[in-house]
């Protein structure tokens, strides 16, 4: 059984004047929902400690990126332990921004799981083919690359602790959403994948990102393998990013 998650990823938009309105928001109108979503905020880590205090028990504080070392020297960086220190149940790893303009390798995104699986946090490790890789014909084996090198050292109850988000670079703040079909196609990939590694694939949530909106959420929810979603603009506005949790199936869990 698995948890359905909409996670919003703020990116590094966002003040805190939308802290207030749009968590205030989700926090009065989540209750109405009666579908078992789990909604996340992921908000820039300076505004951490402004979400989880106006965010109640009922919504999930995510932060985008940790440190892939304990603690020390490393100015400008924050550890696993601050984010579980600071409440965040959640964290991003991998994202394609972070592999892009930030050098994170697979390499590096196996020292962040292990940091977050030492500290009890969720890694929501996000893997993602160019545009180029499509059509060049090499998307599943891209990602399925991703996912064992980014996941190579998990085992046992540790992939309890583990969330995969699917996001297509192509996908990402361009409007243009992978078809239900090819995102549940690659849903399905992956969740082979971590069988093949030895992981309860069957237990691990997995998440669409790119472009979700709410007029096309539901139809990527209501697939077999997509769990969930990691959205970026349209979780910037409050009604949107309720809209988006409201298209989830109904049910307690997959
Ligand atoms: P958009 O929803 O803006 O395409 O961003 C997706 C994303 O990168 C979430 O992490």
């Amino acid at each position: 059984m698995r948890r359905k998650i909409v996670a919003g990823n703020w990116k590094m938009n966002g003040s805190r004047g939308l802290v207030e309105n749009l968590v205030g928001y989700v926090r009065s109108e989540l209750p109405s929902l009666d579908n078992g979503v789990e909604a996340v905020i992921i908000p820039p880590a300076l505004y951490i400690g402004d979400v989880t205090s106006l965010a109640g028990a009922q919504i999930a504080v995510g932060v985008q990126n940790v440190a892939r070392w304990d603690s020390g020297a490393y100015t400008g960086e924050v550890s696993a332990a601050m984010a579980r220190d600071c409440g965040c149940r959640y964290a991003l790893v991998g994202h394609s921004e972070r592999r892009q303009l930030f050098a994170e390798t697979d390499a590096v995104v196996a020292e962040k799981v292990t940091q977050l699986l030492s500290q009890g946090v969720v890694a929501i490790v996000c893997v993602g083919e160019t545009l180029a890789e499509r059509e060049a014909g090499q998307a599943e084996e891209v990602v399925a690359t991703q996912v064992r090198k980014g996941l190579g050292n998990v085992s046992g109850s540790e992939w309890q602790k583990i969330v995969v988000a699917y996001e297509p670079v192509w996908a990402i703040g361009t409007g243009k959403t992978a078809t239900s079909s090819d995102a549940q196609a690659m849903h399905q990939s992956i969740r082979s994948v971590l069988s093949d590694m030895g992981a309860p694939a069957e237990a691990i949530s997995l998440l669409y990102g790119g472009s979700v909106k709410a007029d096309n959420a539901a139809a990527l929810f209501a697939e077999p393998d997509i769990d969930g979603g990691l959205i970026g603009g349209a979780s910037l506005v409050a009604t949107d990013f309720m809209s988006i949790c409201q298209a989830m199936p109904a049910g307690p869990e997959r």
